[in-house]
């Protein structure tokens, strides 16, 4: 055991950049935001999909938690090859999801209690039902309405080739080709998610305006920002060049594909935030532009986040940190440097749609990279150890300056659906891998907000478009609210301490001279964290007070394993 000790105190950072003004009152620096995947959160009309009207209906459930503001997944017009991320109509809500009528109503009531709403602009790829994916169809090669998305010759004597050799995301080949109005193979395009996903081409003069007025279009509609899809994947590199390896598997070599393919992170594309920060300051002085940016090294990150670009750029690096002290902090004092560097908040976030979620990551054994979901073959996640370090690990975030990201279902603690049957799944991924990759279902599971109600009472019919597992009754919302110590209930003492002692405007100073290396210890403001991430417990500070940790303290003054302290 040992004594943490602030005798040494490196500050790491004050979140006020150059460009704020006052930060304390500036939500974009500070916010806490909640992501709503609109399909499995609350569904109004019984048929097992989550929709507006259920947003709506839980609404109160959100400002009781105390977050400052909701982003939602998206809900446009959509034939759901990709959940939605396959957009046919930019200006529409899918039936599915309810009408434009919902979503002004939804604004209204967030704005009644207090909460701003950030939508998800999807501006890489259109759904191939897209009117324009249509038209350039029908017009054949070589006319207008093909520049507007990447159409090219294939490869090999009657280009029977792809043009390159890009791969999709998801898997499989980025191109599919296209069959002329006489039934004689034609053209490729490019995809760089599903077949259903056509890339657009940011060189064409008419996308950049269209988007343009997409964001007015919603913007005029009281929306408060957008959280940008793909934000690093517009710009192609010039001559759409062959990746230099042959990657088959972009999963075995991220670094390879992910960060560093000529698809990603080309200088040019910030063009275009430029313009759209131009655009969204003519509104309100408070709508914000969230860049989804998978880009390496920070400091490209941080391009993203420039004084004229946008107001926050998802640190997954941070996401992706193992459960290791000196990781943490590297992590925490590069991220931190890196945006302040540019004068911006760091944005942080442990869970989304997209990967495993935090209470199941946390549970695996080993440090390995993040699986690409989990089946029921696969190694099984300690529920229990993977709960009680996913709460260490939000107690640690929601401590840290800048802006937090919620994912809905964390503030219950719920762990993804590992043993989901195979035929029910739905993402893409799935068949795109030739059934080897779960993929991100089992992190998009109906939320369970009553023990006793079918379906939990996601809804009024007992359907839910995909089975929640066994474990998600007791995780209910109900059977959390009020209840000391329940994953919901720390959730929401951590909003209302952090505001209180105002930790998102706050500053970071980490101690030194610690009694053990595997805990992280820092202060910010008034408060001071410690964070055991080791094996043994460790003394806490004498005389300080807890006033908040993420499990209950044994009352003989140590630190367990996986756990987080707030003292005073
Ligand atoms: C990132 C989104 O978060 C993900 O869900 C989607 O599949 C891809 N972008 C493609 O839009």
């Amino acid at each position: 055991m040992s004594v943490i000790e602030t005798n040494t105190l490196e500050t790491v950072s004050a979140a006020a950049g150059p460009e704020s003004g006052s930060p304390a009152d500036d939500w974009r620096r500070t916010a806490v935001v909640y992501q709503i995947y609109p399909r499995s959160f609350a569904d109004g009309d019984g048929d097992g999909i989550g929709d507006l009207p259920g947003i709506i209906g839980r609404l109160g459930a959100l400002a009781e938690l105390g977050v400052d503001a909701v982003w939602l997944s998206p809900f446009y017009k959509s034939p759901q090859a990709d959940a939605g991320y396959d957009v046919a109509d930019y200006r529409d809500i899918d039936p599915l999801f309810g009408t434009l009528d919902d979503f002004d109503a939804l604004v209204a009531k967030a704005h009644d209690l207090g909460l701003k709403v950030i939508i998800d602009l999807v501006p890489n790829h259109s759904s191939d039902e897209h009117v324009w994916f249509q038209q350039a169809l029908a017009a054949g090669p070589g006319s207008p309405e093909r520049e507007r998305y990447i159409f090219r010759d294939g490869l090999g004597e009657r280009g029977e080739l792809p043009p390159n050799n890009w791969v999709s995301c998801f898997r499989g080949p980025a191109w599919t080709r296209t069959t002329n109005a006489d039934g004689t193979p034609g053209q490729w395009y490019l995809h760089l998610f599903d077949t259903k996903q056509p890339d657009w081409n940011w060189e064409h003069p008419e996308v950049r305006e269209e988007f343009l007025s997409v964001l007015r279009f919603w913007l005029d509609r009281g929306a408060d920002g957008f959280r940008v899809d793909v934000a690093h994947a517009l710009i192609k590199a010039p001559g759409l060049p062959d990746l230099v390896h042959p990657i088959q598997d972009p999963e075995a070599d991220p670094e390879g594909f992910f960060m560093n393919g000529p698809m990603w992170d080309q200088d040019r594309v910030h063009e275009v935030y430029q313009s759209w920060r131009a655009l969204l300051d003519e509104y309100s002085p408070d709508r914000i532009l969230c860049a989804e940016a998978w880009v390496q090294p920070l400091s490209r990150l941080a391009n993203y986040v420039r004084p004229d670009e946008m107001h926050q750029a998802f640190n997954f690096e941070y996401l992706d940190t193992p459960w290791n002290a000196a990781a943490l902090r590297t992590s925490i004092t590069a991220s931190v440097a890196s945006n302040e560097s540019v004068g911006a908040p760091t944005t942080w976030v442990l869970s989304n749609h997209d990967v495993v979620r935090h209470a199941s990551r946390l549970g695996l054994p080993g440090n390995g990279p993040r699986p690409n979901g989990i089946r029921a073959g696969d190694v099984q996640p300690d529920a229990e150890l993977g709960l009680r370090r996913a709460r260490a690990a939000t107690l640690l975030m929601l401590a840290l300056p800048g802006s937090a990201y919620l994912y809905q279902g964390e503030e219950l603690g719920l762990p993804d659906h590992t043993d989901l049957d195979d035929d029910l799944r739905q993402d893409p991924t799935w068949w795109r891998s030739e059934y080897t990759e779960a993929g991100r279902d089992g992190c998009r599971v109906p939320l369970p907000w009553q023990a006793d109600a079918p379906g939990l009472g996601f809804g009024p019919t007992g359907l839910t478009w995909l089975p929640q597992p066994e474990a998600y009754t007791e995780l209910a919302r109900d059977r959390q609210l009020g209840v000391a110590g329940s994953t919901l209930e720390m959730y929401r003492t951590a909003l209302r301490l952090r505001r209180e002692y105002g930790l998102g405007p706050g500053s970071l100073e980490w101690a030194d001279d610690l009694g053990s290396g595997d805990v992280l210890s820092f202060v910010n403001g008034q408060v001071r964290v410690a964070a055991n991430i080791g094996t043994t417990p460790v003394a806490l500070l004498a005389g300080a007070t807890v006033v908040h940790s993420s499990v209950e303290l044994p009352g003989d003054g140590t630190l367990p394993p996986d756990t987080t302290v707030w003292l005073v």
